[in-house]
């Protein structure tokens, strides 16, 4: 969406995958605070979401929304007024039907008035849900909730949820930020794989300012530590919204330092904007390639299977040509090493191995690549 948001995939949190409708003003706010104390807003994480649950289960006199008052004694503005006191930003969810999938009040037929109700909260992001949505097409009853958000003046981020229905990526450039591409991941390797193989096909449709949804990082949510690092891997070379589910204020220091590595989140974070591609899949080893806009490639070699396994490629293959050797920067463990072009790792089971390769010349499009995208081109 042209609004000047997300010109990087969102970074941030929602309280969904961990809490479900057990929202509140103090999760939000103690969220926003560990935030901010822990190093996540240092590496980028900007966004303190809302999910479901949040509001009283019939408008006021004036047709407005109303926060549960037992939830958010301050409201969302007093809630907004205290993340962004902390430097963060404040999302909020509705639904884009007649009531949300927990049964509150949907924005379907009052998109002015709630756009306005959000934006005089201070709201800057809009998490926009699917259900009881009445069989009206997704693409007006979200085009309208644009529109809606557009008038208020206030920059609100779109976050589009209607779960890949009507192929949203065919038409979810001009109406969002975002959108999802299936249904809801939970914290299991099959339902994050199952996802990963739904949404890497679709890298032709994002770019900046409008981005393929995964869905929500489970990251400390009970996944192998293995596991955890792959969905962080996947989620970054898709140029995926980062958007952590965890209990933050009480994660450990190893979901922390997986949602916190910053060689990842450069990854995903690129100024280019190209969601990678998978240069090879075969007998469930796959090898991604995302360039990057100085001109290196991030290359994943992803194994779904239960035993380890050697992945092989090459600076080729991933579009980079013209040296006689390479350097494979490791982005987990750091370790650097050179090739003359074989690209290869043993990858633990269920595991993600990510380099960055540096050297000659990409044909992905970066700056400084190679002869094909002389400087001035494309
Ligand atoms: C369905 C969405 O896909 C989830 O992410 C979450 O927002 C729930 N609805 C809330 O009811």
């Amino acid at each position: 969406l042209g609004n000047g948001l997300a010109l990087t995939p969102q970074l941030g949190f929602n309280d969904w995958n961990a809490y479900g409708c057990n929202v509140s003003e103090s999760l939000i706010k103690s969220t926003a605070l560990a935030m901010h104390n822990n190093g996540m807003q240092a590496a980028g994480y900007q966004y303190v979401n809302i999910d479901d649950c949040w509001m009283t289960s019939s408008r006021n006199s004036a047709g407005q929304l109303v926060p549960d008052p037992n939830k958010f004694p301050d409201g969302i503005s007093g809630t907004a007024s205290y993340v962004h006191s902390l430097g963060l930003k404040l999302g909020i969810y509705e639904d884009a039907g007649t009531k949300t999938c927990a049964g509150y009040p949907g924005s379907l037929g009052h998109e002015s008035t709630d756009a306005n109700t959000f934006a005089s909260w201070g709201v800057d992001y809009l998490k926009y849900d699917n259900c009881n949505n009445q069989g009206i097409s997704a693409q007006t009853r979200y085009t309208t909730m644009r529109d809606a958000l557009a008038a208020t003046g206030r920059p609100i981020l779109f976050s589009l949820c209607n779960w890949g229905q009507e192929n949203v990526w065919t038409w979810g450039a001009g109406v969002g930020n975002s959108w999802r591409t299936t249904g809801d991941i939970n914290a299991s390797f099959a339902s994050m794989l199952s996802i990963f193989h739904s949404n890497v096909g679709l890298a032709s449709y994002a770019g900046p300012g409008h981005w393929n949804d995964p869905d929500m990082l489970e990251i400390g949510n009970g996944m192998s530590a293995t596991e955890d690092r792959t969905e962080f891997s996947l989620w970054a070379m898709m140029a995926a919204p980062l958007i952590s589910g965890t209990n933050i204020a009480n994660a450990s220091s190893g979901t922390l330092s997986i949602l916190t590595n910053k060689n990842l989140i450069a990854i995903d974070q690129d100024s280019l904007g190209k969601q990678g591609t998978e240069v090879s899949a075969s007998n469930g080893l796959d090898v991604l390639a995302k360039p990057l806009s100085n001109g290196d490639v991030a290359v994943a070699l992803f194994n779904e299977n239960g035993s380890t396994a050697t992945i092989s490629t090459t600076a080729g293959a991933i579009g980079k040509t013209g040296a006689s050797s390479y350097t494979l920067t490791d982005q987990w463990t750091g370790a650097t090493s050179t090739t003359s072009g074989a690209i290869s790792a043993s990858v633990p089971a269920h595991g993600t191995v990510v380099y960055r390769v540096v050297g000659g010349s990409s044909s992905g499009g970066g700056a400084g690549s190679g002869p094909l995208h002389a400087v001035g081109a494309g």
